[in-house]
């Protein structure tokens, strides 16, 4: 991983995430972040903890932009984190860009610190 850009770190590249899956961030000191590819071009990144019981999102299914927890089955939105209706509830969101084929993540700079530089990438 390499740190640029202040806050922002290149994490992997989009190959490295399976189309229609999702791919670990394993983060000391904090929630695992799950980096979801529900398309060929398109990153999302939540913290792996559905918010109704702490189930891990990416262990679920993608459709669409959403992902549906592996625990009871509430649908969450990617591109915010947001339990759909009638669910109420949202998973931390982080932001995510992709640089010609790269995945970079923007974490505050004592989750880069504590975080990021310890974080395992994990199939
Ligand atoms: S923990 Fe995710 S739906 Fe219950």
């Amino acid at each position: 991983m390499h740190a640029a850009d202040g806050t922002w770190v290149r994490v992997c590249t989009i190959d490295d995430i399976p189309l229609l899956g999702s791919r670990v961030l394993e983060c000391a000191g904090g929630d695992n972040i799950a980096l979801f590819r529900p398309a060929a071009a398109r990153v999302f990144a939540l913290a792996d903890r559905c918010p109704h019981k702490g189930g891990p999102l990416s262990q679920g299914i993608v459709s669409g932009d959403t992902v549906t927890c592996p625990l009871h089955g509430w649908n969450i939105q990617l591109d915010s984190g947001q339990a759909c209706a009638p669910d109420v509830g949202c998973a931390r969101k982080y932001p995510v860009q992709l640089r010609d084929g790269d995945v970079w993540l923007a974490l505050s700079l004592a989750a880069a610190g504590d975080g990021v530089a310890a974080a395992e990438v994990a199939a």
